[in-house]
């Protein structure tokens, strides 16, 4: 298989775009010179193909030259790596996606007895009536700070990560002043305990963890925000189905979204590894975390180095109990960041924590958990304004155990995203929407498309404007990054080179562009990840890995005839209003090629595809097309590519699609 380029010229001129597209017999080569292009088709015999006499000629019409939309036939398409593509309602999956919009309400939900916003907690009396409390009574509720406590002797227990210690209580009935990171208030009545919740808030503090010397390396280029907000178990395309407020909020903004991005390992951790540490979850035990008996407190996090520069550091799940470092481990008996909420969601779960179906709580008191970190998240954004800051926040109760359940959180992620973009702060942020992998359960999962979504999870980055200017080689390589093979390892070189943005300058890119690095496993997303990257080059295990290995099948099998013949009958659907086009027959199958994406789970239901090069007649045109074969059906997966040229052939007809097809009679 060989793999070169076709150009398509803008109308205006303009640079040739180049679109990369996936040849078997042919090897088509553009040249542009002397403002002609001349395209080359070798075959067993050679063509040649004058397209147009110069580039005044109105004939340089982009949309003529559009041979394939490899947008719609392939996620990604690299010489190392092809991902079919996936449409996010596709009709394998669709019934998975029409789902009822509700989930489970929080106890309580519309009767809490306590409101908050960032500065004040206060009583609602309206609602006192379903605590049987008479209007005209008073109720008394205790405000309690509680804090993580210094580390304490018996590092080892079970439970270092979930020490705790509470201050005094403090009494009042109708509204107080809120002066702590956390707080839990529980109201009296009658001497009874008739409501507790628990309260987040974030606080500006001093930076204690700072090193001694971290403020003399300090550089004179101002730096950027790096906020980072996890989504776990969120495919790249349930997330367009599910919160696409969020995805057009960020399109409109300009971020980027990784089409190829592939996980690494099974479930959270094995995947956030690779992102927060910059190795694997099996190199641990050489490196940092020798026994699962062992905290985590020695492992060199990317957020240190974060904080050795000067940053406020943040490390925040919206959930103690599946907690990425806790589940089934031991935590931290130190505290990894300056700020850190494991201690906060530990204690208001195992109180007023309820709606748990699975694995987690979705709720404390009558507050859903994911809303709970946004508004902290929003909140430390604005107390931190002046000061750099580094946050890594991950959000699983709602989308850990539920398909559908993130249509709950879009508006709020929305409304999330512009009220940090009015304050202005995502001019000074990059912005990282991730996921570590799609659902890995359900009847989804029983598709071949689920298996798909469930490797490639979401990822977007946000870059301020500020920083496309500087940075534009870093910026425009990470564009066309989009449509490569990308993991979680890259994510830790991105961050590292976030850290020494004079590792970004233009120059430097230059020349690191240059450097020998086509083979590394984690390659930062501002340089060019190499075309012929494959899962063995990233280290993406066969199990896991999206890309399509192919085998040729004898064109004169069955499935080949019945391709050929579905390529014919979708040809002639489109032509059959344009008499002045000739019916088209295949007259031969060039090539046939099966798509194989690893070992299908058993059970698993879902399509076999296939690419298939056919001639046909009159005209001999060639054609390519990708189809898939569910059940007894063929159905075109994106749109039909011609390989050679109509010329002449096609002049009755304007339409640029219908110009590839149509031979004029
Ligand atoms: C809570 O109030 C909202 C709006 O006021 C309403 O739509 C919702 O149905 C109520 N929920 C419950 C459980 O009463
Ligand atoms: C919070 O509520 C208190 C009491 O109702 C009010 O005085 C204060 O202005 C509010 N603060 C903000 C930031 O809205
Ligand atoms: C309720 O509290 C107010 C203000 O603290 C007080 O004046 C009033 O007497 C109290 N009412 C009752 C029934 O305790
Ligand atoms: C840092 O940059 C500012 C503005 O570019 C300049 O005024 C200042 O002198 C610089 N400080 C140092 C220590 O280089
Ligand atoms: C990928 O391309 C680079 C640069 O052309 C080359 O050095 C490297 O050997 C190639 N890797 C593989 C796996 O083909």
């Amino acid at each position: 298989m060989k793999f070169c380029f076709i150009f398509s010229m803008t109308k205006s001129g303009g640079r040739p775009r180049s679109v990369p597209i996936r040849l078997r017999y042919f090897f088509l080569f553009a040249t542009v010179f002397g403002g002609g292009l001349l395209l080359i088709s070798f075959n067993s015999r050679i063509d040649f193909f004058l397209l147009n006499n110069g580039p005044s000629n109105a004939f340089w019409d982009a949309n003529h030259y559009k041979i394939v939309n490899s947008e719609e036939s392939f996620t990604i398409n690299t010489e190392g790596c092809t991902i079919p593509g996936l449409r996010p309602f596709d009709e394998s999956i669709r019934k998975f996606s029409d789902l009822p919009d509700s989930a489970e309400v929080c106890n309580n939900a519309n009767q809490s007895l306590l409101q908050n916003n960032k500065t004040h907690i206060w009583v609602i009396t309206e609602n006192m009536q379903y605590y049987n409390v008479p209007d005209e009574d008073n109720i008394t509720c205790c405000y309690r700070a509680f804090y993580r406590p210094a580390a304490i002797a018996d590092i080892n227990a079970n439970d270092v990560d979930e020490r705790i210690q509470y201050g005094r209580c403090i009494d009042f009935s109708d509204y107080i002043e809120i002066e702590n990171e956390f707080v839990k208030v529980s109201c009296k009545y009658k001497y009874r305990i008739i409501y507790e919740q628990f309260f987040l808030t974030a606080r500006k503090k001093s930076p204690v963890f700072f090193t001694e010397d971290s403020m003399e390396t300090e550089q004179n280029i101002s730096r950027y925000n790096v906020l980072i907000m996890g989504i776990d178990a969120v495919s790249r395309l349930n997330f367009y189905r599910t919160m696409p407020k969020t995805l057009n909020y960020l399109k409109k903004k300009g971020a980027i979204e990784f089409l190829g991005y592939n996980k690494v390992g099974d479930n959270t951790f094995p995947n956030l590894t690779p992102m927060l540490l910059g190795i694997k979850y099996t190199d641990l035990k050489n490196t940092c975390w020798p026994n699962s008996r062992a905290s985590f407190d020695h492992c060199p996090f990317i957020w240190n180095w974060y904080k050795d520069v000067g940053y406020y550091t943040a490390f925040g799940e919206d959930n103690a109990g599946l907690g990425t470092f806790n589940y089934g481990k031991l935590g931290f008996t130190g505290t990894p960041t300056d700020y850190y909420i494991h201690t906060f969601m530990y204690e208001s779960e195992l109180h007023v924590g309820n709606q748990k179906d699975f694995n987690t709580y979705i709720c404390i008191g009558d507050k859903y958990l994911y809303k709970v970190l946004l508004d902290y998240i929003e909140g430390l954004t604005v107390e931190l304004k002046s000061d750099n800051f580094f946050g890594f926040f991950w959000e699983a109760t709602m989308t850990h155990d539920y398909l559908h359940y993130p249509k709950i959180m879009d508006d709020d992620y929305e409304i999330f995203l512009e009220n940090l973009d009015n304050n202005k702060y995502l001019d000074q942020t990059i912005l990282i929407l991730l996921s570590d992998h799609g659902i890995r359960w359900g009847d989804i999962r029983f598709t071949k498309q689920g298996r798909l979504e469930e490797r490639l999870p979401l990822f977007h980055i946000l870059l301020p404007p500020s920083f496309r200017e500087t940075y534009s080689l870093a910026y425009n390589n990470m564009k066309t990054n989009r449509r490569r093979l990308t993991t979680p390892f890259d994510v830790h070189a991105t961050l590292l080179d976030l850290i020494n943005l004079n590792e970004l300058d233009n120059e430097r890119i230059k020349r690191r562009s240059n450097e020998y690095y086509a083979s590394d496993r984690s390659i930062s997303l501002f340089l060019p990840i190499p075309t012929n990257r494959t899962c063995k080059t990233a280290e993406i295990a066969d199990h896991w890995c999206t890309c399509h290995k192919s085998h040729r099948v004898p064109t004169d099998s069955i499935e080949g005839q019945e391709a050929a013949l579905h390529l014919e009958q979708h040809l002639n659907k489109l032509l059959h209003d344009y008499p002045q086009c000739a019916q088209l027959q295949v007259t031969e199958i060039i090539e046939m090629i099966q798509m194989d994406a690893g070992t299908p789970d058993q059970g698993e239901v879902g399509w076999e595809e296939f690419m298939v090069v056919v001639r046909t007649k009159p005209g001999g045109a060639v054609f390519e097309a990708t189809l898939r074969h569910d059940y007894d059906e063929w159905v075109l997966a994106g749109t039909v590519s011609r390989l050679n040229l109509y010329g002449e052939q096609s002049r009755c007809v304007h339409h640029y699609q219908l110009k590839l097809y149509c031979y004029c009679q």
